[in-house]
């Protein structure tokens, strides 16, 4: 376990920018050439922002177990955030073509936009003070407010079942994940402090 800390110690923390970048290329550059480009970069982009938000709460179960890559925490946190915000102005932008009065329709009309959006409103105030000025200026209150990161990824979860029109293996390995880190919490606090621990 050392070996590992030692080697996750001396990657950069910058270096996960770096990947966020290339991971929204990943999406983006083969998305353009496919049979529904909108489609498949919207889709894309919402899959990787599940994986890093899953990724960043994965980060504290890894610590209990003596994995220590709370240094990242941060940057995964502000990449899933990146990917939720390309992920919203594909929408905006490329499906909806901004028109307001269809947006606005859609969100009333479709479950799965207003919890996705109920997750990506929660994502906002995490992502505001997630610097070492609101750490210090906000503390405990800081350490209570990005607990929201839980609600946010059980919304984001429910959005993603939601879209599916078939259930596949995916979709269960996804939402199997966010069970296990809600279960390891109760596991750690119990079951009043499952969030709020
Ligand atoms: C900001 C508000 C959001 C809007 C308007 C929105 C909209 C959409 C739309 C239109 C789709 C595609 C539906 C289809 O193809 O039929 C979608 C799929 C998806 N969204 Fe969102 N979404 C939002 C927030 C989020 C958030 C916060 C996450 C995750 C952190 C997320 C993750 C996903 C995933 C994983 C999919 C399905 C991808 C797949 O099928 O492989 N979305 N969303």
């Amino acid at each position: 376990m050392e070996a590992l800390n030692q080697g996750l110690r001396r990657i950069p923390t910058w270096s996960l920018y770096v990947v966020g970048l290339a991971v929204a290329a990943w999406v983006v550059v083969p998305g353009l050439s496919a049979i529904d480009p909108v489609r498949d970069i919207e889709r894309g982009l919402g899959l990787w922002a599940v994986r890093f938000l899953l990724l960043g709460l994965m980060i504290t179960p890894l610590r209990w177990v003596g994995v220590n890559a709370l240094r990242f925490r941060r940057q995964i946190g502000l990449v899933a955030f990146g990917l939720v915000v390309l992920h919203l102005l594909t929408w905006l932008v490329l499906d909806m073509g901004l028109r307001w009065d269809q947006i606005a329709d859609d969100l009333v009309k479709r479950w799965y936009i207003m919890i996705g959006m109920a997750s990506f409103v929660l994502l906002i105030p995490l992502a505001v003070t997630s610097n070492d000025r609101s750490i210090r200026w906000l503390r405990k209150t800081w350490v209570r407010l990005h607990k929201l990161a839980y609600p946010a990824a059980i919304l984001a979860v429910v959005h993603f079942i939601m879209v599916q029109k078939v259930w596949g293996a995916e979709i269960l390995i996804y939402a199997a994940i966010l069970a296990g880190l809600l279960a390891a919490r109760v596991w750690k606090f119990g079951p009043s402090r499952v969030v709020w621990g």
